[in-house]
């Protein structure tokens, strides 16, 4: 087995994470010795996350998170650093001695991690996997978690307010609507949201279709649409048995702390075939408000949802949250996001290939 399959294996991991809208902006480099994790570029700049965005780097923790318990699993000998400020290489996995002790794992759990868009059933969670969650931790990255009606209530407003934000926000409503596949013709590279995924009412699909131009949105939401569409994003989570959060301290490398651990859990819970569906919304509206990027007369809400978030998530001045989890037993298996080509996030770059060329 060449020493390179092994390598390619963990870009195979590496690629499975998951990212904002499937963007997938990653590409790992492999120079003989060291896995390099960079930033690729997947569209028009003002239309996906930049190298800096906390969506790029809680992505790059996932993929960090990936290679890591691939590694384990092929026994090999990973040295991680990580550069969080860095797009041209986040993390270097320095590879030690390349030695196959094993078959290729297709079958770890990794790769069965998805997100489920759709109901669940009340059941609560068990109190072991409720323990399990709260002690995970990577660095400053640690979990909260709502199961009581009043505090799954407190938080599904504030995602429903956010998401209400969001569709009033031009770049966030054309991130999203740039990222929705329709058909298999537009799938087939292999980026971005399947709508089949998203649980959508009659209709739905081409509610979404018409109001992916910003120009109709906007005059859709002079009559309140934004409301009408910001309720039906949420109504799941005011149905959860139970939300997770993802807090880690606000900087760079929280971010991707906090990336690791959430594919942590979240392998692990579907691992237990417990689901998990991600609501990026709070986060997402408070960099807008940090940055100054929001219409002025939302910055109030924005910053109202600031403080009620710091409440009922306990944040100290130094942490944030980075992601809400809305978890439970599954009423129905999800469609399966693609990927894009592996040699599209994966370079290898080592003398070893260049001697087989
Ligand atoms: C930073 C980040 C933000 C995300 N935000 C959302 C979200 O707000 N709503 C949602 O339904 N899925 C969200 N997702 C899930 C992605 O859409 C999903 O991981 C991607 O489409 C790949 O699909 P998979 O998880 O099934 O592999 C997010 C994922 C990441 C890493």
């Amino acid at each position: 087995m060449a020493r390179n399959s092994l390598v390619e294996h963990l870009a195979i991991a590496g690629r499975a994470a998951p990212s904002a809208d499937n963007s997938q902006s990653w590409r790992m480099v492999w120079d003989g010795s060291c896995l390099n994790l960079q930033f690729r570029a997947t569209g028009h700049a003002d239309l996906s996350p930049s190298p800096s965005d906390t969506a790029t780097l809680l992505a790059m923790g996932g993929v960090i998170e990936n290679i890591m318990q691939m590694g384990a699993r092929l026994q090999l000998d990973l040295q991680l650093e990580t550069h969080p400020d860095d797009p041209g290489r986040y993390a270097s996995i320095t590879v030690g001695k390349l030695e196959q002790k094993q078959d290729l794992p297709r079958d770890h759990p990794l790769f069965s991690r998805h997100t489920n868009r759709f109901a669940y059933a009340a059941t609560p969670l068990p109190e072991d996997v409720k323990s399990e969650l709260v002690s995970m931790r990577d660095g400053s990255a640690n979990i909260l978690l709502f199961d009581e009606a009043d505090s799954i209530r407190g938080i599904a407003n504030l995602i429903k307010t956010a998401s209400g934000v969001r569709f009033r926000v031009r770049q966030a409503h054309e991130w999203l609507a740039g990222s929705l596949r329709f058909n298999t013709s537009e799938e087939v590279h292999g980026s971005g949201m399947d709508v089949r995924s998203l649980d959508l009412p009659p209709g739905g699909a081409t509610l979404l279709r018409i109001t992916r131009s910003w120009r109709v949105m906007s005059a859709l939401n002079k009559l309140g649409v934004y409301r009408f569409m910001a309720a039906a994003d949420s109504a799941p989570v005011f149905a959860a048995p139970a939300l997770v959060a993802i807090r880690a301290s606000s900087d760079s490398a929280g971010a991707i702390e906090a990336g690791r651990l959430l594919t942590r859990a979240w392998i692990r819970l579907n691992e237990l075939n417990i689901a998990v569906h991600p609501y990026y919304v709070i986060t997402d509206q408070l960099a807008r408000l940090r940055e100054h990027t929001l219409p002025g007369e939302l910055e109030a809400t924005v910053a109202q949802i600031k403080e009620e978030c710091s409440r009922r998530c306990a944040l100290s001045d130094s942490d944030s949250l980075y992601m809400v989890l809305r978890v439970g037993y599954p009423k129905r298996a999800a469609p399966r996001s693609l990927r894009v080509a592996l040699a599209e996030v994966y370079l290898d770059q080592s003398d070893e290939s260049a001697a087989g060329q």
